[in-house]
């Protein structure tokens, strides 16, 4: 389909193209330079001691759920309020995604009284995820995983630039999991990043990335390794240099395409309070610097959102849902401990939320067009 405005776009030019060229001429194809490269300047621009690149965020999870020490039974709270992946990667480890309710229809990211009351004998970790780019409240999330000896993992896709209290998102638990999906704030097509300031983590990280192997083929390569051990259960989640290539020139421009994504939130903020008052527009009250990854309103109650969708459509404009709650999934919502109503705000909130389009290349003009659409796809007040 032909978007007038679509939902999301990729910034890729010239820039994009030689690096990747670069990467085929000289003929080293996966883990050498440019991802070396890569990590280092990712962890200077988020204040991170260790940034170890990989496949996707999907893997970064999964990878931080074993490097804190998951294991089978163990439980984890995180939002239901969140892409599946989430959840997905606390299960690959045996262990039991529990779901806590978000803070409110203002600020859709998790709530740290709900997670307080998830916590049990059998609770091991906080798995924070910043919705939309906008901080979750890590200093009471940080304070409760003190108080109950809990590890913190923070899951960034969203967040890749956010800050809070002068610490960038991705640094305030012991790990942070970010992504570089086609969508995102940056990206690399496919592709993620785990941060953290703990040495041992960083390398246990290391190894279960590349099948628990005490070398790479790079250190052979160079000639610093003849053989290696496996020590470890690893996996191949393991990123190419295509790739990290992308993702240096991606992270020079990613700063600048965030002070963009504020000033057409900020246009967006305006433009519905006028044209459609009966919208609610979550996170008006900012908790430190969001990257302003994607834009979500909450439609009023008892508006039939698929028919919204439809006359958005018709005029051109491309929308979303973020997300349908996960314990709402088939293969979530079988367990009774994650029964419908358990978590009432998250359930209201996203029933109504529909994501309207946002990406650094958008002009004034297109914002004026969606506002405009939304007021007409909207039943008259
Ligand atoms: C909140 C969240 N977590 C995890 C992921 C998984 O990221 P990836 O697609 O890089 O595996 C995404 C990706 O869309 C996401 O939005």
């Amino acid at each position: 389909m032909d978007w007038r405005v679509p939902l999301a776009d990729i910034d890729f030019g010239a820039e994009e193209e030689q690096a990747v060229q670069q990467v085929i001429r000289g003929r080293w194809l996966s883990m050498g330079e440019e991802t070396q490269n890569f990590e280092k300047e990712f962890s200077a621009f988020i204040g991170a001691k260790h940034a170890i690149a990989v496949t996707n965020a999907t893997a970064a999870l999964h990878l931080a759920c074993l490097a804190v020490g998951l294991k089978l039974k163990d439980e984890v709270i995180l939002p239901s309020l969140t892409f599946v992946a989430t959840a997905n990667a606390v299960r690959y480890t045996g262990a039991i995604p529990v779901f806590a309710d978000i803070e409110s229809e203002d600020c859709l990211t998790i709530s740290p009284a709900s997670i307080e009351k998830h916590i049990t004998d059998k609770t091991r970790a906080i798995l924070a995820m910043h919705y939309a780019g906008h901080a979750c409240d890590m200093t009471a999330i940080m304070d409760i995983a003190r108080r109950y000896d809990l590890a913190v993992i923070e899951d960034s896709a969203h967040a890749i630039g956010s800050e809070l209290d002068g610490h960038k998102l991705g640094t305030w638990g012991q790990i942070g999991c970010f992504s570089f999906f086609s969508n995102k704030n940056m990206t690399t097509g496919e592709g993620g990043m785990l941060t953290t300031d703990d040495d041992a983590m960083a390398e246990r990280l290391k190894i279960l990335r590349s099948h628990g192997m005490t070398s790479l083929s790079w250190d052979r390569h160079k000639g610093h390794a003849w053989s290696y051990d496996v020590v470890d259960l690893g996996y191949n989640y393991r990123i190419d240099e295509m790739r990290a290539a992308l993702g240096r020139v991606q992270l020079r421009k990613v700063s600048a395409n965030n002070q963009r994504r504020a000033a057409l939130t900020a246009l967006y903020r305006e433009l519905l309070a006028e044209l459609a008052p009966e919208i609610r527009m979550p996170f008006a009250e900012a908790r430190g610097t969001s990257c302003y990854h994607i834009l979500p309103i909450l439609l009023p109650a008892g508006t039939d959102r698929i028919r919204f969708m439809e006359a958005m459509k018709a005029r051109g404009v491309q929308t979303s849902i973020h997300y349908p709650p996960v314990h709402q999934f088939q293969i979530y919502r079988t367990r009774a401990r994650w029964a419908n109503g358990l978590l009432p705000v998250t359930e209201q909130a996203a029933a109504r939320e529909v994501t309207l389009p946002l990406y650094p290349a958008m002009q004034d003009a297109d914002v004026e067009w969606v506002a405009e659409s939304v007021r007409k796809a909207l039943p008259t007040l």
